[in-house]
C-alpha cells in the first residue's frame, strides 16, 4: 500500500507541532505533499515560522511550507497566546528556521495540488481554523469532489467549548470558513474535544517522551510541560490534551478511534453560540449525515504509536 498523500494545514501551536512530527516520522504511511500555515493560535508570521522550525527539528528541511491566510474570512483574528505562549511554541528554545518559505500562497498550493494529483488521492488535514481550506473551496469549487477526505481537529459536543461555553477554538476563530467546509460534500472526519480531551499527556507519558533522549523527545516533553498548564488549571486535567496529533494518528491507525457518521452544522448567526458544532449525535433530526464525528480513542494505543514514531526522528 503506497503512503497516503496529505496536506497538513496548521497553526503551530505545540500540539500542531507534535502532529507534524508524527506525520514526518511516518513516511511508510504518509507522504506530506506540503504544510500550509494559517493564522490561529498565533498570527501567520509566527505559524509559518513555527511550521518551518518543526520541520527542521524533525530533520526534514526539504518539506514544502507555505503561508496562507492571515485572518478569518469575515471576522477579526482571535489568537490563543494564553495557551501556547507569545511565540506559539513556548517551552523548548528552538533555533530560527533556515529552510525557505515557499513563494506560492498556501491557498494556490492547495488548489493546484488537488487539480494536479489524481482525483481522490489527496487528504486535507486541517489542524487550525479552516480559513485556507474554505478560501480554496470558494476560489475553486471544482476541487471539492477531488478531495479524498478532510480529517480535521475541531468542534465539540459532549465536551462543549474551550474558548467559549459553546465553541471549540478552531471552529470559533472562523465559523464562516467551517460552514463552507462542512457543506462542501467531501468526506469529513472530525477529531473533536470529545476525543482529544481523552488523549492526555500524563506525567508517565511525558516522561516517556523525555526518556527518548533525542532533541525531538526532549522538545516534545518541554512543549507539553508548557502547554499543559492551561488545561490543568481550567479542567483539572491529568495532562495536556494532544488535540492535533489525533488527526495524524487516525491516518496511520484508524482503529484507535471510534465515532458515528452524523450531521454536523456550524452556528454562525448567534453571538451566544457562535462557532458551536451542532452535532446530531442521537439522530434527532432528518438533516443528512455529512461527517464522521469521533467520540472515543484508545489512548494507550495512541501514546504507544506516538512514542514509537517520535523515537525515529
Ligand atoms: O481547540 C484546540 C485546537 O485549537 C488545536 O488545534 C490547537 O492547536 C488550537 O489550534
Ligand atoms: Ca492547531
Amino acid at each position: 500500500m503506497p503512503p497516503r498523500k496529505i496536506i497538513i494545514d496548521t497553526d503551530p501551536g505545540q500540539d500542531d507541532a507534535v502532529a507534524i512530527l508524527l506525520a514526518l516520522a511516518s513516511p511508510e504511511d504518509l507522504e506530506v505533499l506540503g504544510i500550509t500555515a494559517v493564522a490561529g493560535n498565533v498570527p501567520l508570521p509566527l505559524t509559518e515560522k513555527n511550521a518551518r522550525i518543526v520541520c527542521e527539528l524533525a530533520g526534514k528541511p526539504d518539506t514544502k511550507v507555505f503561508a496562507g491566510c492571515d485572518a478569518p474570512i469575515a471576522r477579526k483574528l482571535v489568537t490563543a497566546e494564553h495557551v501556547h505562549g507569545k511565540t506559539g511554541l513556548d517551552g523548548p528554545s528552538l533555533p530560527d528556521p533556515t529552510m525557505p518559505l515557499q513563494d506560492q500562497h498556501a491557498v494556490d498550493f492547495i488548489i493546484d495540488t488537488l487539480r494536479t494529483e489524481p482525483a481522490g488521492t489527496v487528504t486535507l488535514c486541517p489542524l487550525g481554523p479552516l480559513t485556507n481550506i474554505a478560501v480554496a473551496l470558494q476560489r475553486a469549487p471544482d476541487i471539492a469532489n477531488r478531495i479524498q477526505e478532510i480529517v480535521l481537529m475541531g468542534g465539540a459536543y459532549f465536551e462543549v467549548g474551550n474558548i467559549t461555553p459553546a465553541a471549540e477554538f478552531n471552529i470559533y476563530v472562523d465559523p464562516e470558513a467551517a460552514k463552507i467546509v462542512f457543506a462542501c460534500g467531501a468526506p469529513i472526519t472530525i477529531m473533536p474535544l470529545d476525543v482529544t480531551h481523552k488523549a492526555l499527556v500524563t506525567e508517565p507519558r511525558n516522561n516517556a517522551f523525555r526518556a527518548l533522549g533525542t532533541p525531538v523527545g526532549v522538545a516534545v516533553a518541554q512543549m507539553t510541560d508548557f502547554f499543559e498548564r492551561f488545561d490543568k488549571e481550567k479542567y483539572g486535567s491529568a495532562g495536556a490534551p494532544l488535540h492535533d496529533p489525533c488527526v495524524t494518528a487516525y491516518l496511520i491507525r484508524p482503529d484507535l478511534f471510534t465515532g458515528r457518521h452524523i450531521n454536523v452544522e456550524i452556528e454562525t448567526g448567534s453571538d451566544l453560540t457562535l462557532g458551536m458544532t451542532v452535532a446530531d449525535w442521537w439522530g434527532v433530526t432528518d438533516r443528512p449525515a455529512n461527517a464522521t464525528f469521533m467520540g472515543d480513542i484508545d489512548s494507550d494505543g495512541f501514546f504507544a504509536l506516538l512514542t514509537e514514531r517520535l523515537a525515529r526522528l
